[in-house]
């Protein structure tokens, strides 16, 4: 039976993560997979999870199953934390949220519906986007085109270019967002350029699938949510990715939902027994101690509180290092201009640089980008900032 199947090379990112752990060079600095880290280069449990997890642990009478869609309790603090209060589709009842194995599970039972609903439909990616965007939906069978979003050489967006290829879209076809924090390029759309988009996705008569996988790392929770909001309450139907993954550190518990807008709430109904028989299909019921603790954290004000808190901390980080790198860059003479790593958001910005270089970095630097030179700016500590820095100015003169 396996005789005929071929060995695939590993997952860009997951692969590159397993070459970092296996080098022994005291200096090696990873900047590869998307995870937070600390100035130490750990990645901590957030004080919030731990509080919310020990009363969990002490007060857990049953293990039993707890349903295909998810904590309910959850689904509603979600649906409130990412469309804000009073939004006319949770006021209409046209919203759909379930709980999914992380935001993965979200883009991919999004995907399943979209394919049960109209197979034939397209659905346009940014390019670049993240490299498991095209497994995870294209996996469903839908059949996926790049849009252009960003020029990685001159570090600019290229919106005009974006908006024209769009205009050629069919009605029905869905276009997928980076919802804030873009990656990999951390280059977001202002808000007079979502409002623009927002036209054309009307006026075209597309279906926005937002992927919101970094709330909070940009510029705070409500202001992440904007275009998220205003796009939701101007189209009759969209679908929404959530993770918990980054903002609260949630990695490996799986924490993420589903969020579909129907036209009506006649629709939504039939959109949320799809979207259980798909997830039962595919993994029957998703994990659930993720979402308890985070359904805690949502519930309690004391622990509501102490998320913000360290969820402000951690986007400063992110921020101050940005900055740092940038003025290290010039520090070390390298070779261009890096302040657009300042005016970037989230945790990720491409470097600009070959896969040769990439390479370069890594194998004579030990310094781990992924091969389209994406940096996880989190990886960068006042620390490993000078040699970071010189290592880049070293393989730029190459
Ligand atoms: C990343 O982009 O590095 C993260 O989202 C981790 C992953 O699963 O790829």
């Amino acid at each position: 039976m396996f005789q005929q199947l071929k060995g695939l090379d590993p997952d860009p990112i997951l692969g590159l993560m397993a070459k970092f752990r296996a080098d022994p060079h005291p200096q090696k600095v990873d900047l590869g997979v998307g995870v937070y880290r600390d100035p130490s280069g750990n990645t901590p449990v957030l004080e919030c999870v731990t509080r919310a997890e020990q009363t969990i642990l002490a007060g857990q009478t049953t293990k039993t199953y707890i349903g295909p869609a998810g904590r309910a309790e959850f689904n509603d603090a979600v649906t409130q934390l990412v469309l804000g209060p009073g939004h006319p589709a949770v006021r209409d009842r046209r919203t759909v949220t379930v709980q999914t194995p992380g935001g993965c599970g979200a883009l991919r039972v999004g995907a399943e519906l979209i394919r049960a609903a109209a197979a034939g439909v397209r659905v346009h990616v940014s390019d670049p986007t993240w490299s498991n965007h095209v497994p995870l939906l294209g996996s469903s069978g839908l059949r996926l085109e790049r849009y252009p979003y960003y020029e990685p050489a001159s570090h600019r967006l290229r919106f005009a270019e974006m908006l024209a290829q769009l205009e050629h879209a069919s009605a029905g076809d869905v276009v997928l967002l980076h919802a804030c924090c873009h990656n990999p390029t951390g280059a977001d759309l202002d808000p007079q350029q979502w409002e623009t988009l927002i036209g054309l996705v009307q006026r075209r008569n597309l279906v926005p699938f937002l992927d919101l996988a970094y709330q909070g790392l940009s510029e705070g929770l409500g202001a992440d949510a904007a275009a998220v909001r205003r796009i939701g309450a101007a189209v009759p139907e969209m679908l929404l990715a959530v993770s918990f993954s980054k903002n609260l550190g949630l990695y490996r518990e799986r924490t993420g939902a589903l969020i579909c807008i129907a036209e009506t709430a006649g629709r939504a109904d039939a959109i949320r027994s799809q979207v259980l028989q798909i997830g039962r299909s595919m993994y029957s019921m998703p994990p659930d101690h993720g979402a308890a603790i985070a359904a805690r954290i949502f519930a309690d004000p004391a622990l509501t509180s102490s998320w913000h808190r360290e969820l402000e901390q951690m986007r400063a980080r992110i921020d101050g290092m940005r900055v740092l790198l940038a003025g290290q860059l010039k520090t070390a003479r390298a070779e261009g201009d890096f302040d657009f790593l300042s005016r970037q958001h989230g945790m990720f910005s491409l470097l600009g640089v070959s896969g040769q270089q990439v390479a370069l970095l890594r194998e004579r630097h030990h310094v781990y980008m992924t091969s389209d030179s994406r940096m996880n700016m989190a990886g960068i500590s006042p620390e490993n900032v000078g040699y970071v820095a010189d290592a880049i100015a070293a393989v730029l003169r190459c």
